[in-house]
């Protein structure tokens, strides 16, 4: 199939771009403390001008400081600031490719380590989002002095040669503070009805517009809808969009969510591809601008389909431009299963902002690495063996292949794949086969000896004589040595997942409430099983933060009993006994079937022996600590990259 909506040239205001893809915004972190653009971010924002879209949108840019939304965010509140990002904008020139910088200020939506110390504020005084940070209400003289800080930065983003500016006004950040009636409670001229409540963002743009002119191009970004109850909603957000376009706005950014609901803006795998996509649609048939639409679009033939059925006239997609920076150049070649779709996994990208790291992608270990992490011809031809064909072993084997080296891979299973190959079985978890089947693929495609329903021995590595051995072997259910644990009632998440068992009975207890145990749970559930999830301490403590809401409201509506505090302590033949950890009281509660899910040990039995062997031995992966799948791709690129 070819495509020929998505690159059709299309114009915003003045600014005319040769295709409809933009890449979204998307704070990096890969900015100085100071908040200049580094080397990493233009090495970063190179790879991704590389490929071809239409409009590169540079992210999150404070113009007003402190009060960013995290640390290492981009600053536009000083001239100080514009040599570099001129920079930044004619290396991306350099490649013929069009750049904007979004304007943003965090108010309440922040968190300590960014505020330097001064209190958050926002439209009214309601809580941050953030325990134990409150915010306070801005003055109307602070207010007019923000919008100042608005026009300003925008003369500096015309300065610095950016061929558009995006006012951030969705996500529940200060603009959008102002516009939603569930964070602005004001009773003066900027709260209240929709126009008291869009008075701050019309002044910016009014203000913004005095200072870069009449043709520059300007484009807002709203919320379709915040999806909390008191917040605005499509209706609101149409006249929103009707008066954006009447104040001189030259295209409108359909975006949603605020931080209660975070993840309508960085959308988990558990919400559907293009799930705003009819938010966008809706407005698009009010207003005569541009309008672009966004979120999880994550497939460049959808992003066809949008534009074909007119629900928007550009696509923003963010993360596909993570997962696969020359997402463009290989549909362009009509390489469909060549690109590496963002999965929606939110652990590498988003997950790491909230660890206080730069971003990362789970799948793309080259992000924010553009620089240092290249895959050349190695210098010395080796002899590789990798043995295990998961996730792991198949991105090590792919990338050493590449690199010239002779590599055989074993895996014992009769196909590639691994934990992927359950991993994608319980509900809302399919986009994990486009990684799973990705993988495979790329492997296909080198000169790796693929040996499948082959369990490596020492004899079978040592009569490869490889100059390396790469242990890929995976993990294993941990099994706690109980009483009755070998009983028929007992099975692992890994067994039914595989369908090597199946749900039995009713009455299904799962043990741990970690990532594991909280999809088994939700998977028995949905076979409407009646069902308990048994957790020591914490439920769901390793699913990242963006999916954390959806899952347990999955558990939720299911009526998934969660025993929290309680140990497993013995299995009898229709009950287990549970052990409440701080009272230590017991209980009995019948169960059918008893599914462990409490952790993985890993399956790293030869590395001794190897290790004894041969000089260059890597453990990788969940055989070397059971984690996840972006611990296992990353450390397959590593091995693979420095053998
Ligand atoms: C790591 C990360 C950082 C983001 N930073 C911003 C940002 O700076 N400004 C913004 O408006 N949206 C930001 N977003 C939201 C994206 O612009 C985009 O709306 C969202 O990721 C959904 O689109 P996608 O599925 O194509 O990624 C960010 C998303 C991610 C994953
Ligand atoms: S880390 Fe996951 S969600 Fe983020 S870009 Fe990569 S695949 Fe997509």
């Amino acid at each position: 199939m070819s495509l020929k909506r998505i690159f059709e040239p299309v114009d915003i205001g003045t600014l005319h771009l040769r295709n409809r893809i933009v890449m979204a915004p998307m704070f990096s972190q890969f900015a100085s403390e100071k908040g200049e653009v580094t080397e990493r971010m233009l090495h970063y924002y190179e790879r991704r001008a590389e490929s071809g879209v239409g409009l590169l949108m540079v992210e999150t840019t404070c113009v007003d400081y402190p009060l960013g939304t995290f640390t290492r965010e981009l600053r536009l509140d000083s001239d100080i600031f514009v040599p570099r990002l001129t920079e930044l904008v004619s290396l991306v020139h350099s490649y013929n490719t069009k750049v904007s910088i979004q304007l943003h200020h965090a108010g309440r939506q922040t968190y300590v380590a960014a505020t330097g110390g001064l209190t958050p504020v926002g439209p009214s005084e309601v809580p941050s989002g953030t325990p134990g940070l409150f915010s306070r209400a801005l003055s109307v003289d602070e207010i007019k002095a923000l919008v100042t800080k608005f026009a300003d930065a925008s003369e500096r983003a015309k300065n610095a040669d950016f061929d558009a500016i995006e006012i951030h006004g969705s996500h529940g950040y200060l603009i959008s503070q102002f516009l939603s009636p569930f964070t602005n409670k004001r009773t003066d001229e900027y709260g209240g009805d929709l126009n008291r409540r869009m008075k701050f963002a019309l002044d910016i743009i009014k203000t913004v517009r005095g200072r870069v002119g009449d043709y520059y191009p300007l484009i807002f970004r709203i919320n379709g809808s915040d999806f909390i109850e008191g917040g605005l909603t499509i209706e609101e957000s149409i006249v929103m969009a009707r008066k954006l376009e009447e104040a001189g706005i030259n295209a409108v950014h359909v975006s949603a969510g605020l931080r209660e609901r975070g993840y309508w803006y960085e959308q988990p795998m558990y919400l559907p591809r293009g799930c705003l996509v009819d938010l966008a649609a809706k407005i698009k048939k009010q207003v005569n601008v541009p309008v672009i639409a966004v979120g999880r679009i994550n497939d460049v033939l959808l992003a066809e389909q949008i534009i074909e059925e007119g629900k928007a006239d550009l696509v923003a997609m963010g993360r596909p431009f993570l997962s696969d920076p020359l997402i463009l150049k290989k549909a362009e070649a009509g390489q469909f299963d060549d690109i590496r779709k963002c999965i929606a996994c939110v652990d590498g990208c988003i997950e790491n902002l909230f660890r206080h790291k730069a971003i990362t992608c789970s799948i793309n270990p080259e992000v924010g690495m553009e620089k240092w992490f290249k895959v050349t011809p190695a210098k010395r031809k080796k002899k590789i063996v990798v043995i295990g064909g998961g996730p792991a072993g198949m991105e090590a084997a792919m990338i050493a292949s590449q690199r010239g080296h002779n590599v055989v891979l074993f895996e014992k299973e009769k196909e590639l794949g691994g934990q992927l190959n359950i991993a994608h079985v319980p509900p809302g978890k399919t986009e994990i086969t486009e990684i799973r089947n990705w993988l495979i693929n790329q492997v296909r495609k080198t000169t790796v000896d693929v040996r499948l329903n082959s369990e490596a021995k020492l004899k079978d590595v040592l009569s490869e004589k490889p100059d390396a051995v790469i242990l890929a072997t995976g993990a294993d259910i941990y099994t706690p040595q109980i009483p009755g644990v070998d009983k028929k009632m007992v099975t692992s998440a890994n067994d039914l997942l595989s369908g090597k068992k199946k749900l039995a009975g009713e009455k299904i207890i799962v043990i741990g409430a970690g990532m594991v145990g909280c999809e088994m749970a939700d998977y028995a559930s949905e076979k409407q099983k009646s069902v308990t999830l048994v957790a020591r301490r914490r439920c769901g403590h390793d699913v990242p933060a963006r999916t954390r809401p959806l899952l347990f409201k999955r558990l939720e509506d299911k009526n998934v009993d969660i025993l929290k505090g309680w140990e497993l302590q013995e299995i009898k033949d229709t009950k287990v006994v549970l052990l409440d950890i701080n009272t230590k009281k017991k209980k009995e509660v019948p169960a059918d079937q008893v599914i462990m899910a409490v952790g993985y040990r890993p399956t790293n039995d030869l590395a001794r022996e190897l290790m004894q062997k041969f000089k260059e031995v890597h453990v990788i992966g969940d055989c070397f600590m059971p984690r996840k799948i972006l611990n296992a791709i990353h450390e397959g690129y590593r091995v693979a990259l420095n053998i």
